[in-house]
């Protein structure tokens, strides 16, 4: 079983992320830290705690808030997709927790990766400010770790919110520049494949229809918002961009990787470089497998 530390910006897509890390019987979630990313931070820690507390988990996972902006720059927000609270704009309204102490999040990336060590898999899916972060406490404990799966950049495809940046990169590419320059055991999971990945919503509602009344009504409240956003777009459905990156460290084999020398660009561009590989990127994706693998994981979310 896998132990697993998810750092995410809920943010729909990690919502379903974090389903799935708690619909698969392969792994366990030893925390949960957030990050400003998609929503202002507490937004985030409090969808961590309500996708916790509708998954249930026997063993409920620490949610420790984390960087409320950047390394160097103001924090740029995706509330657009994600709507204002960060889950759609749909769920009853409910108080953040309140604040935890700053820079907690990395502390706690290094405290498990001391006390876990080679078994943890880090899975990041939001901006990478708290994972610079704990590099800044720790880098020798966070390069002991067994894999840091990343969801992030656009390698050889065009970004998503610049012409040539994806917006975890994008929100804090001084943090990225860093963990890229680390020499930890990078896995990207780019737009290069998760945009090949796409959930419908007819998919969603008969998958739905096996899971428990609680979860489905939670999981189709929070993704109506992005759904509309997708429909205006004439998009088939939504990117599972987070989804994937979970899926990746559960089981690799969905993509295929290529060793690569990556540069942090300015604005958060992933550029190919000539020299020694700093990364593995995954190029390649069994969509088509991942999906229904995805719902039936997702439909086990909570028991109840
Ligand atoms: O570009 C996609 C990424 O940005 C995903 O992690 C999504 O949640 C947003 O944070
Ligand atoms: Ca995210």
């Amino acid at each position: 079983m896998t132990p697993l530390l998810i750092d995410t910006d809920p943010g729909i897509d990690d919502a379903l992320a974090l389903l799935l890390a708690f619909g698969s019987p392969e792994c366990r979630v030893e925390a949960i830290t957030t990050v400003a990313g998609n929503v202002e931070v507490p937004l985030c820690t409090r969808n961590a705690r309500r996708v916790v507390a509708v998954a249930a988990p026997i063993r409920p996972p620490w949610i420790v808030e984390g960087a409320a902006g950047p390394l160097a720059r103001p924090l740029r927000t995706a509330t657009h997709y994600h709507g204002a609270d960060g889950l759609g704009d749909a769920l009853p309204p409910e108080a953040s927790p309140p604040a935890t102490a700053p820079g907690l999040a990395a502390r706690t990336l290094v405290e498990t990766a001391r006390r876990v060590g080679r078994m943890l898999t880090v899975v990041a899916i939001g901006p990478l400010t708290n994972v610079a972060q704990a590099l800044e406490l720790d880098a020798t404990a966070l390069a002991d770790i067994g894999r840091l799966v990343v969801m992030g950049g656009a390698v050889d495809v065009p970004g998503n919110v610049t012409p040539t940046a994806e917006f975890n990169m994008h929100v804090d590419p001084e943090a990225a520049d860093r963990v890229v320059a680390a020499g930890l055991p990078l896995e990207l999971v780019p737009l290069d494949v998760t945009q090949r990945v796409i959930l419908a919503r007819a998919a969603l509602d008969t998958a739905l229809e096996r899971a428990p009344q609680r979860l489905a009504d939670f999981v189709s409240t929070f993704t109506r918002f992005a759904f509309r956003v997708e429909a205006a777009a004439d998009h088939p459905g939504l990117t599972l961009h987070d989804p994937l990156a979970v899926g990746v460290a559960l089981s690799p084999s969905f993509v295929t990787f290529e060793r690569v020398r990556l540069e942090i660009g300015a604005d958060g561009e992933t550029r190919r470089r000539p020299g020694p590989p700093n990364c593995r990127v995954a190029l390649a994706v069994e969509a088509e497998r991942f999906v229904p693998w995805f719902l039936e994981r997702l439909c086990r979310a909570s028991s109840s």
